[in-house]
């Protein structure tokens, strides 16, 4: 298979390893997800996070990456990635982002899901609808012999034709394989047609970020937490997925994306 611009082409016996790794990282999302409660702090769902993967037979890798200090991100209201966990406990209507990846055999996964904890506000649950329903649009654009920038510019549509919401740019999805952070960069806005051809073997992770306000982030002290600048709510959600000649595969969904694309008429493939 013929490589562009420094792009990684997964056989199927690798794409397994990132399927292995992706249903890893799928299960300890919704093990947080349901453990998310009022007065449970995000170091106890970081370390619920450690042991589902390490019982699993993966390796953590956002661990020890660039220095970062834990197994998963944890991102409370204005804060939109990378949010180091802490003894931060959850409080009823916070908007919790969690990112979580790991490796099985070196070949990587990453996902992301926001929920809202216990009762959360009408538009908070909105972003959040809007942020998860644009990740799917995003995956169901990509085909075959498409680009990349399909994704992207699916990504925007939708979330614009849905209200006022601002769509970050200063953080993209990304290639994913052998490395967590891999080319090609996943923008999630901008017009169709234009990137990489996507072909059999690639592997991206799509990532929408939106906020209820300013798209301008800052980074606060501990040089990881990525913060709105204007203080508003933002969410987060992110699935790694792969192209086959018979559909799609998302690689973090536990379904491998069945229901997250049926509404596209998309049946979901099948590696090889
Ligand atoms: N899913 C995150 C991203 O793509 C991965 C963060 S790794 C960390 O940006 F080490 F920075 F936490
Ligand atoms: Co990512």
């Amino acid at each position: 298979m013929f490589r562009q611009r420094g792009i990684e082409i997964k056989n199927a016996a690798q794409l397994s390893s990132m399927r292995a790794a992706g249903l890893i990282v799928g299960e300890a999302l919704q093990l947080l997800a349901e453990a998310a409660a009022p007065g449970v702090t995000t170091k106890e769902l970081d370390a619920m996070a450690e042991s589902h993967i390490r019982d699993r037979g993966g390796v953590p890798n956002f661990l020890g990456y660039h220095g970062y200090p834990a197994t998963i991100c944890a991102s409370v209201n204005d804060r939109v990635v990378h949010g180091i966990p802490d003894d931060y406990a959850l409080g009823s209507g916070d908007v919790l982002s969690i990112d979580c990846g790991c490796s099985v055999d070196g070949w990587h996964g990453d996902a992301a899901v926001t929920i809202g904890v216990d009762d959360v506000a009408p538009e908070c649950q909105r972003l959040i609808d809007v942020c998860a329903g644009s990740l799917w649009a995003g995956l169901a654009a990509a085909r075959l012999g498409g680009r990349v920038s399909d994704i992207s510019h699916a990504v925007e549509s939708y979330v614009r034709a849905r209200g006022e919401y601002g769509v970050l740019e200063d953080y993209v999805g990304h290639g994913i394989g052998s490395a967590m952070h891999m080319a090609p960069s996943v923008p999630n806005y901008g017009p169709a047609g234009k990137g990489p051809t996507l072909v059999q073997g690639m592997a991206l992770a799509v990532e929408p970020m939106i906020t209820l306000g300013t798209i301008d982030t800052i980074v606060l002290g501990d040089e990881w937490t990525v913060a709105t600048a204007d203080g508003s709510r933002s969410a987060h959600f992110e699935h790694s997925f792969t192209l086959t000649p018979t559909g799609p595969v998302v690689l973090t969904a536990l379904d491998g994306g069945a229901a997250g694309l049926e509404p596209y008429g998309i049946s979901i493939g099948r590696i090889a």
